[in-house]
């Protein structure tokens, strides 16, 4: 199986979910030295690297140096998981069609930040997780899985973001999984799967 890459800037509990699903990790590379997942990795004898974003005066040599981290694994997939830096196009470019992100609202709704609070302010009855190909367009490229939950009257964004959060864990590691296994497949912006498994799941 092809290895893969995960970039993340914080917390690290997508990158732990791939990490336990099995998933062949070959680094995770954080633009933050103080990234909690950056120790989890370690302590997983996973290699880590940091490119500090401070350290370049500009995105384009930022995403330069991350680039030749990355590519220093040979990686087939590179997975961000809270990677909170917008990427140049060049960038995107250069993993185009091997560079996947997971976003906490049920796209195209909700791109960008805070999407709990937004999706509560909205009204929405059902909000979630996507997990999509990184495009050019920030939080807009095909998407390979969604899980639903429901929006209680009771909630507020933290509690939202709980439930969505567990949903993130299971179909992230289930749309690496198939990207590795080379299953999945985009036709006109549209990615199906080989096989026909279910690309959304409802968490009640
Ligand atoms: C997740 O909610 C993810 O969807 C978003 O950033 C958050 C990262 O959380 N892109 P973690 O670092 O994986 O715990």
């Amino acid at each position: 199986m092809n290895t893969m890459v995960v970039l993340i800037s914080g917390r690290g509990s997508n990158l732990r979910a791939l990490v336990e699903a099995g998933l062949p990790v070959a680094a995770v590379i954080s633009n933050r030295a103080d990234a909690a997942g950056l120790a989890y990795a370690a302590g997983r004898g996973i290699a880590t690297a940091v490119v500090p974003h401070r350290d370049y005066a500009t995105r384009e040599e930022f995403d330069a140096a991350l680039g030749q981290a990355i590519d220093a694994f040979r990686p087939g997939l590179v997975a961000l998981a809270g990677f909170m830096r917008i990427l140049t196009a060049g960038f995107v470019q250069r993993y185009h069609g091997r560079m996947l992100n997971i976003h906490p609202s049920l796209l195209p709704a909700f791109a960008g930040l805070d999407t709990h609070a937004r999706a509560l302010a909205a009204g929405v009855k059902l909000h979630g997780c996507s997990v999509h190909f990184v495009t050019a367009e920030l939080d807009h490229g095909p998407i390979v899985m969604q899980a639903a939950v429901p929006v209680l009257a009771s909630d507020d964004a933290t509690a939202l973001a709980a439930r969505v959060l567990a949903q993130e864990h299971r179909i992230y590691p289930q749309a690496a999984r198939w990207y590795l296994e080379q299953k999945l497949v985009i036709e006109r912006g549209v990615v199906r799967v080989k096989g026909d498994p279910p690309q959304q799941s409802y968490a009640p």
